[in-house]
């Protein structure tokens, strides 16, 4: 994002809700003597790299496939390092509060339709401008299938909001367990592909730090928050630290240290400002993958048009990234979005006693949205996440 002034960056900031509308980013330093982006999973990474080169990975897919409930015990025959691995990774930490999940979980059912919005196509069109995610994600194998693949991707944050996902008979622990050994692979797999290696920056040369996790919570749980609050959806203190705490369980069982997890929304923001909204920036695989995950939404009716629909995503995150993704304009859909979707919230929150006009168009749109995304992407009845044994041929 070299070409954008300091200027810029923060009205990008503010339109995101990253930043405070004073203008201030704080920095966040990394806590002394550790870089989260010289972090990454290494005794798992090891365990997998070994087992890819020695082509154990189709068998361990097979065997991790019945393994899906929270409460399902550990699949017998799994290679010694990685039995012992999961037997010690497949636990909710000791610092997990089963109230707050719970909670968290409750209020996840009482908003969903504003979570489904905003992750489908706030977080997960954002993750198209974040260039390392983007880059990672086009080159691997799953980018060869990039409706599924981004389907995927941006329902996780749905899988994790479901009622039960963190208890016995829930999946969301197993389904982050998954989901570290994928990231495992990939962090074996991407440095040995030209191409990626050809557009790739990473540190040591190595995807997915903890670095780079931290920055794609941000585009979900800390920007999915932060529009919340912007918005004026009613939320108690209670449920907006439970629905932190959620994310920060989620954000550990997938291999992030303890250390750099940040603990309050406030610490969160301003991690954002610092390593999310500076790096946000258009790339070919980005624009590729906007292109298939609006493609998605077009093919069904969501009672609204194209036009419609790329102003919701400016509205919703900036015309800053509206442009880079050559969001073509809509000045009579975006005058209805701006002022139909607050009076929209307003309305089903209680607060607003006549019902807006295009109500019922918004109301469509959502419901839409939603059986779009529950139809296509991982609900955690059919998730299958398989650990690649490659990576995007060319
Ligand atoms: C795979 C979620 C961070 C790159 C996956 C999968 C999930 C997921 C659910 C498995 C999908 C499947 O195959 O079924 C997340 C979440 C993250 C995160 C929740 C952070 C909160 C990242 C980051 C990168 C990344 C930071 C790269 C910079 C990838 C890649 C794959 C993958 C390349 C494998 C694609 C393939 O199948 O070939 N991720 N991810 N992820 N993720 Fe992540």
């Amino acid at each position: 994002m070299s070409d954008l002034s300091r200027r810029n960056l923060l009205s990008l900031g503010v339109a995101l809700g990253l930043v405070g509308v004073t203008g201030v980013a704080p920095a966040l330093a990394a806590p002394a003597g550790a870089d989260p982006w010289w972090a990454w999973d290494d005794e798992l990474d090891q365990v997998m790299a070994t087992l890819l080169d020695t082509g154990q990975v189709p068998a361990v897919n097979t065997a991790l496939r019945p393994w899906v409930n929270n409460n399902h015990a550990l699949p017998t025959g799994l290679p010694t390092a990685l039995a012992t691995h999961l037997q010690h990774a497949n636990a909710l930490p000791a610092w997990a509060d089963r109230a707050k999940l719970r909670l968290a979980a409750d209020f996840n059912r009482r908003k969903d339709t504003y979570l489904f919005m905003l992750y489908g196509l706030g977080s997960g069109i954002m993750s198209t401008v974040i260039p390392r995610e983007a880059k990672s994600v086009y080159w691997s194998a799953g980018g060869a299938d990039m409706q599924d693949r981004a389907a995927k991707t941006f329902t996780f944050g749905y899988d994790l909001s479901e009622l039960n996902a963190f208890e016995p008979g829930g999946q969301f622990v197993v389904t982050a367990n998954k989901t570290r050994l994928v990231h495992a692979a990939v962090r074996h797999l991407l440095p040995q592909s030209p191409h990626w290696s050809a557009v790739a920056d990473e540190q040591n040369g190595i995807p997915i730090s903890n670095g780079d996790i931290l920055v794609t919570f941000h585009s979900l749980g800390t920007f999915v928050h932060r529009k919340l609050v912007e918005w004026r959806v009613p939320m108690t203190a209670a449920e907006e630290d439970a629905f932190l705490h959620m994310w920060k369980v989620a954000i550990h069982l997938l291999g992030v240290r303890d250390e750099f997890i940040p603990q309050t929304w406030a610490a969160a923001d301003a991690q954002a400002a610092r390593v999310l909204t500076p790096i946000l920036a258009p790339s070919f695989e980005g624009r590729e993958l906007a292109e298939d995950l609006l493609g998605l939404t077009a093919q069904i009716d969501l009672g609204v048009t194209r036009g419609f629909l790329n102003e919701f995503v400016r509205y919703v995150l900036s015309d800053a990234i509206g442009d880079w993704l050559g969001l073509r304009r809509d000045l009579a859909a975006a005058a209805l979005v701006r002022t139909g979707w607050p009076a929209y919230i307003a309305f089903r929150e209680g607060l607003l006693p006549v019902m807006p006009v295009g109500f019922y168009m918004f109301d469509q749109f959502i419901r839409a949205l939603a059986m779009l995304f529950l139809n296509n992407a991982s609900s955690p009845t059919t998730t299958v996440i398989t650990i690649p044994t490659g990576n995007r041929p060319g």
